[in-house]
């Protein structure tokens, strides 16, 4: 472990050479300020690195992570990012990028009790309640877990676009996509699922927001 930890901070150093020496103006470019065309909410798991997956430069993606990439509506950390994200960078693309093997999507399928995360790990639950029905007719454990996976990122684009932040944006006229993806960290492969959320039309009549 110190090794590692020492290690990183030898890596920092290599990197910043590494960029200088492409180009000597690279930090003080980047220090001028962001306008990131995405958000991404993703997974805080370890081996869906955000930037990494997708080829994206520093400066290109303004990034949330969670574990199993939940957007609660009450949680501040996630909204503050999204207003800003949506308001002041005014963002274009809004990613919900779940994972195949996802553990907090696999606790939610079970009983374990694990502790305060049982409380996070219940929003997850809701989204099974939702499709129980659909769910429980896979009679394949991996293949409903899969599903579920899908679903609880279906489930966060829909929440998304439940947001006032969002709703506002679209009244307004500004141009925000709110789209759906699964990494499946088996081979590295993304799986659009092809939502491209744009106006509050396609949520339940009880969620759109007369604004
Ligand atoms: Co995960």
């Amino acid at each position: 472990m110190e090794n590692l930890y020492n290690q990183l901070l030898q890596n920092n150093k290599d990197w910043v050479k590494s960029k200088l020496a492409q180009d000597p103006n690279y930090f003080n470019r980047l220090s001028l300020g962001q306008s990131p065309p995405i958000l991404w909410i993703g997974c805080a798991d370890s081996r869906v690195p955000a930037n990494e997956i997708i080829g994206a430069k520093p400066g290109e993606v303004f990034v949330h992570r969670n574990i199993a990439n939940m957007v609660v509506h009450s949680d501040m950390n996630m909204l503050s990012v999204l207003d800003y994200a949506v308001n002041v960078l005014k963002v274009k693309h809004i990613i919900v990028c779940g994972h195949y093997g996802c553990g907090g999507v696999q606790a939610a399928m079970t009983n374990k009790h694990i502790g305060l995360i049982d409380n996070w790990i219940r929003h997850i639950k809701d989204v099974y309640r939702f499709h129980q029905d659909e769910l429980n007719e896979i009679k394949d454990e991996k293949d409903r877990f899969n599903r579920f996976v899908e679903l609880n990122v279906v489930e966060q684009v829909l929440d998304l676009g439940k947001t006032s932040i969002v709703q506002t944006a679209w009244e307004s006229g500004q141009e925000v996509h709110v789209h759906g993806w699964v990494y499946d960290i088996h081979d590295g492969i993304i799986k659009d699922l092809e939502i491209n959320l744009k106006d509050n039309k396609s949520l339940s009549e009880v969620y759109q927001l007369d604004i």
